[in-house]
């Protein structure tokens, strides 16, 4: 089985966008700047922040961290996305998921100025995916894409199955493999929680992309011989042998399925790192709009 390796990759990819920002640097060019919302105390929230906050400064990139308690109300955070808005100096942004239960994700999210919107969660850069136009990507379905590519993984005719309908993952990752690119080609099943006999659909997946957050939900008995999955899921499960109690686990059953499979990403260290490999390049994009 082949290791589809998304930290190695994203290593890659990020030594390239360095090359990249330090060619602007030396021309006396602007460097690109992402600003990162993060509100209350989420552990792992946390910690996807931390990341992209850091591989920005890998990269050479600046970043701007604004944390909020969770008791922040929505008009002040509403009043955040406006300032961020309008901040000549930040090329985009992104306000970290989920938020507080008594904040409207969708006010916030419909706030975001559609071409500071890097993590490409707006109706409008939704909208122009779909329609096949320039637009920003979702970072975790863009990252899938770039993997796939970059591994030579074909898609092109190939039976592909995405678990989990979430607007950030399964539904957009369905809209571009099935769209006329390479990668892409693809025919494409949506399943979800009304899904009747879901074996059926994974049975015939040469390629499976699991997003669910159901921890080792795709077992070896549902999937074809030599096929290809792609674990989005990074759950954690209760686990006293390690001294932070727990341990990371994917959606994906990755010991029992590793002698049958033809490629899969490992969790951690596989869609992850893609994820935000992909934001950076998004804003770099954002960046190179902006002049
Ligand atoms: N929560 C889980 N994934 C993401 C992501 O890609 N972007 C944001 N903003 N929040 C998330």
């Amino acid at each position: 089985m082949q290791v589809l390796d998304g930290k190695a990759l994203a290593q890659a990819i990020k030594e390239e966008l360095k090359e990249e920002v330090d060619a602007i640097r030396q021309a006396a060019g602007k460097i690109p700047h992402l600003a990162a919302v993060l509100i209350g105390e989420n552990p792992a929230s946390q910690v996807y922040v931390r990341n992209k906050v850091s591989s920005c400064e890998e990269v050479g990139f600046r970043s701007s961290l604004i944390r909020r308690p969770e008791s922040i109300t929505q008009s002040e955070l509403l009043a955040i996305v406006t300032e961020l808005n309008e901040d000549p100096d930040v090329d985009g942004f992104i306000v970290q998921l989920p938020l507080p239960k008594h904040i409207d994700e969708d006010a916030v999210n419909l706030a975001i100025d559609p071409r500071k919107d890097v993590d490409g969660f707006t109706p409008v850069n939704i909208g122009r995916m779909t329609l096949g136009l320039d637009a920003y990507l979702p970072a975790t379905p863009n990252g899938i894409m770039v993997m796939l590519e970059r591994y030579g993984i074909e898609t092109s005719g190939k039976e592909v199955v995405v678990l989990g309908r979430s607007n950030i993952v399964g539904t957009p990752m369905t809209v571009l493999l099935s769209r006329k690119s390479s990668p892409g080609n693809a025919t494409v099943t949506l399943c979800h929680s009304r899904t009747r006999d879901l074996k059926s659909h994974t049975l015939r997946a040469d390629i499976i992309v699991a997003a669910i957050g159901i921890p080792e939900m795709v077992t070896a008995d549902m999937v074809k011989e030599g096929a290809v999955i792609i674990d989005v899921g990074i759950n954690r499960v209760d686990d006293a042998s390690r001294n932070r109690g727990y341990r990371l686990a994917g959606d994906a059953d990755y010991a029992g399925l590793k002698h049958k499979v033809s490629a899969m990403t490992p969790v951690p260290g596989g869609v992850g790192p893609m994820t935000v490999v992909s934001l950076l390049m998004n804003t770099l994009q954002a960046s190179k709009r902006r002049g």
